[in-house]
């Protein structure tokens, strides 16, 4: 019996690249899974393929980016399956561009599909696993929140997912459902598009590889684990330490510019920029 056996999981972004595998992979483990992505094409595929095995798949167009469909997603999963155990918040988009020739309607189009449709398809899911007291969302975060080269919007975009599973943790702790965030790699559509990534990318990073971390949080194997960024590259798999507030480089009861940076001098330690940490 698979660890996921009895479980329905909606996948967004399912169609291709890293969203694709992970539905094949919770499927092979069992779940009934809702294949959902907005371009059809490809969703029915991967349904097929599901359903071709004996597994249980539906297709679902709905767009993670509006709240009404976000929401009519999950229904379609709990009318189809019954219930919805887990979510996995994939759906993204990416470019590649200076700063200073990004376009605020790209910039908009990026934050709702990888900002607010994580934000709309959990809470979509989390309301009716409150009522059954349980369930777990993983939602899909990047290295790149450390800071990218040309990827601004899309770095930030990241970092506002990994805020809000933090939070969604800590909101979630006493309700019996998990949050945690993943960081893959893996050579897609989304990494043919992009210069920098491209650049430092093997064809070896194939998005099965990634699968089975997503299988495992979603199943009961990952219990007690909640709040956390797990970043998987190739062959190295790793916590992500939060951000953190350093001890006081100076305690005063007011403040001076010239004590600030006074404090500065002599306390400051160095970190690489972010381009470099991005690299690691
Ligand atoms: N490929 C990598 O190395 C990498 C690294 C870090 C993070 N990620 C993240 O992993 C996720 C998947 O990336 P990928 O590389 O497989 O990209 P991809 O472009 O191959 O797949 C993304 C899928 O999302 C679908 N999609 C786009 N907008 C949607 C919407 N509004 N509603 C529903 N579906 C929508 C697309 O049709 C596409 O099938 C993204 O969130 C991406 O940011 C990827």
């Amino acid at each position: 019996m698979g660890i996921l056996e009895g479980k329905a999981v909606v996948i967004t972004g399912a169609g291709r690249g890293l969203g694709r595998a992970y539905a094949l992979h919770a499927a092979a483990a069992g779940a009934a899974v809702l294949v959902n992505d907005v371009d059809h094409g490809p969703a029915a595929e991967v349904a097929a393929l599901i359903t071709g095995n004996g597994g249980q798949a539906e297709v679902s167009t709905h767009s993670v980016a509006d709240a009404e469909q976000a929401a009519a997603m999950v229904g379609q999963c709990v009318r189809a399956f019954g219930t919805i155990d887990g979510l996995v918040g994939n759906a993204g988009l990416n470019y590649q561009v200076p700063p200073w020739d990004d376009d605020p309607a790209r910039i908009r189009e990026l934050v709702e599909v990888n900002v607010l449709g994580v934000l709309y398809t959990g809470l979509a899911a989390m309301r009716v696993m409150r009522e059954r007291g349980s369930g777990v969302l993983v939602n899909v975060a990047s290295g790149s929140l450390l800071g990218k080269p040309g990827g601004a919007a899309y770095s930030a975009s990241k970092g506002a997912v990994a805020s809000l599973t933090y939070s969604w943790a800590a909101d979630l702790a006493g309700c019996g459902i998990r949050v945690n965030a993943i960081s893959p790699l893996a050579w897609t559509r989304m990494v043919e598009a992009d210069e920098v990534e491209r650049a430092r990318m093997s064809r070896d990073l194939t998005p099965a590889l990634a699968a089975p971390l997503v299988t495992y949080l979603l199943s009961d194997l990952s219990a007690g684990l909640t709040g956390q960024l797990i970043r998987l590259r190739g062959d190295k798999l790793h916590i992500v330490r939060q951000h953190a507030v350093k001890e006081p480089v100076l305690t005063s009861p007011r403040w001076e510019v010239a004590d600030i940076a006074a404090a500065f001098e002599h306390d400051l330690v160095p970190e690489p920029p972010p381009g470099e940490r991005w690299k690691l």
